[in-house]
């Protein structure tokens, strides 16, 4: 009898299969019952006919709790009214552990029990549909980029010194060292980039974020493509194209799990080039307006950075992701390049989603002068001795470059129009949730 998962039942109509998988629910009239069996790749709902199968059967299914762990052999049956059009006529089934007392029920849940659940909670409807986005996500930005013709250059974990400013980093003993947790491959990409020309790291970066927001794990995954002979042009044209071909891939192979989380799909169909470009300046006077109207609860001032309600107006006046560009050199990081016009501004730019996700992708133009450099690391207080080798860079063959970091969660979060990135990583890491 061959296995077969459930998404792939349209192509065995007739024929005779077992699928194997977990109760996730199931009614009963007497003769009739209904459980319904998802094995990871969707959910189909059989039907068991009490005189159509062995008593034990009957038995072994009849007053099953949920998530248990059952077999079942059956008739596929093409059944328009059924949710993905199929479903099975059961002849003989066998139950491999019966479950008894799922925590999670029908009912309402709060948030902590279900985080507390999280092992348990990634079955659920929802939370399955939400990490399928992610999935498509991931692959999406991989085969944008090798297609583009950046080389995978992995980059550390342990590393001897912060790239995001020292106040979010996590310490661990490196034997007689200490050593922090990357917050950001960039500055190694910045070698790999001289290397390879156009390179992207991607994986789990770190951050001791003390902040409890919506938008804000300790643990967050990166993608981080980085580009020799490159401008904050450049990087800004590479965003939009990045950002949109997520978009058209999640719309392309997400229909389904879209339709579980309820989402506008308009909303992302909006997300194509080119990407309205705001500079910082431009952005302040759009706050300073919004207060003025009475739409904007405080007066923003040039010179700060935005918060999280400031990003969503700035975005809510647009239907795409918005660049803003030039911030304050005093809001960014050490590495930023300076406008050579306005030395006050750095060529950074910050891509802030719609509908309130604010900012997805931070990046931009890196200083490539040795001796800017050498004053940054003093004014920000940083080790030099860690950092000599990435001086190296401006002292051989240093060259206009850049790039920038996508946090993956945020942009699912985004895709699926979810309310908190905590549901968007199979097992989040916050202040205050370490576990399971
Ligand atoms: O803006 P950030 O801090 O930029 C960098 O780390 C650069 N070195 C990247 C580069 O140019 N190569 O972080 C980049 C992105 C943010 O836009 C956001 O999407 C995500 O990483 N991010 C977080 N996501 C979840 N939780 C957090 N605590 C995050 N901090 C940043
Ligand atoms: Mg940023």
């Amino acid at each position: 009898m061959q296995q077969v998962y459930i998404n792939q039942l349209s192509s065995h109509a007739g024929e005779e299969v077992t699928v194997r998988g977990w109760l996730f629910n199931t009614r009963s009239s007497g003769k009739l019952m209904f459980p319904q069996l998802r094995d990871g790749t969707g959910v189909v709902q059989c039907v068991v006919l009490k005189k159509a199968v062995a008593p034990e059967v009957w038995d072994a299914l009849n007053h099953l709790g949920q998530e248990s762990a059952v077999e079942v052999r059956g008739t596929v049956r093409a059944d328009e009214r059924a949710p993905g059009g199929f479903e099975i006529d059961v002849t003989a089934a066998e139950v491999l552990q019966r479950a008894e007392g799922y925590p999670i029920t029908p009912k309402e849940h709060g948030t902590e029990f279900l985080m507390d659940h999280r092992h348990l909670w990634l079955r659920s409807r929802r939370q399955h549909a939400i990490l399928l986005v992610r999935h498509t996500v991931v692959n999406a930005v991989r085969d944008f980029l090798n297609r583009d013709g950046f080389v995978l250059c992995d980059t550390p974990i342990l590393t001897p010194a912060a790239c995001e400013g020292t106040t979010t980093l996590f310490e661990v003993d490196y034997f007689d060292e200490k050593a922090y947790l990357s917050q950001s491959g960039q500055l190694y990409n910045e070698a790999t980039a001289a290397a390879f020309g156009k390179v992207y790291c991607f994986g789990p970066t770190f951050r001791a974020e003390r902040s409890k927001t919506r938008r804000h794990l300790t643990e967050f995954w990166m993608v981080e493509p980085e580009m020799a002979y490159a401008t904050l042009e450049d990087v800004m044209s590479l965003a939009e194209r990045f950002l949109s071909s997520i978009a058209a891939r999640v719309l392309e192979e997400r229909g389904e799990e879209l339709k579980v989380l309820e989402r506008d799909t308009s909303k992302l169909e909006a997300v194509t080039p080119p990407f309205p470009r705001l500079h910082y300046d431009e952005a302040v006077r759009i706050l300073q307006e919004g207060h003025e109207r009475g739409e904007v609860e405080n007066r923003f001032e040039w010179g700060g950075d935005f918060g999280a309600p400031d990003e969503t107006y700035i975005s809510s006046r647009f239907d795409r992701p918005v660049m803003v560009h030039h911030y304050p050199a005093a809001v960014k990081a050490f590495y930023m390049k300076r406008d050579p016009e306005r030395d006050e501004l750095a060529l950074g730019v910050d891509v802030l989603a719609p509908e309130g996700y604010g900012e997805v992708i931070g990046g931009g133009e890196r200083a490539t002068s040795l001796e800017f450099l050498e004053e940054q690391l003093k004014a920000h207080d940083l080790p030099r001795e860690a950092f000599e080798w990435y001086l190296d860079l401006r002292r051989y063959g240093s060259v206009p470059h850049g790039g920038f970091g996508m946090g993956i969660e945020r942009c699912v979060a985004w895709m699926c129009g979810i309310e908190h990135i905590r549901e968007t990583i199979p097992f989040p890491r916050m202040l205050y949730r370490l576990r399971p």
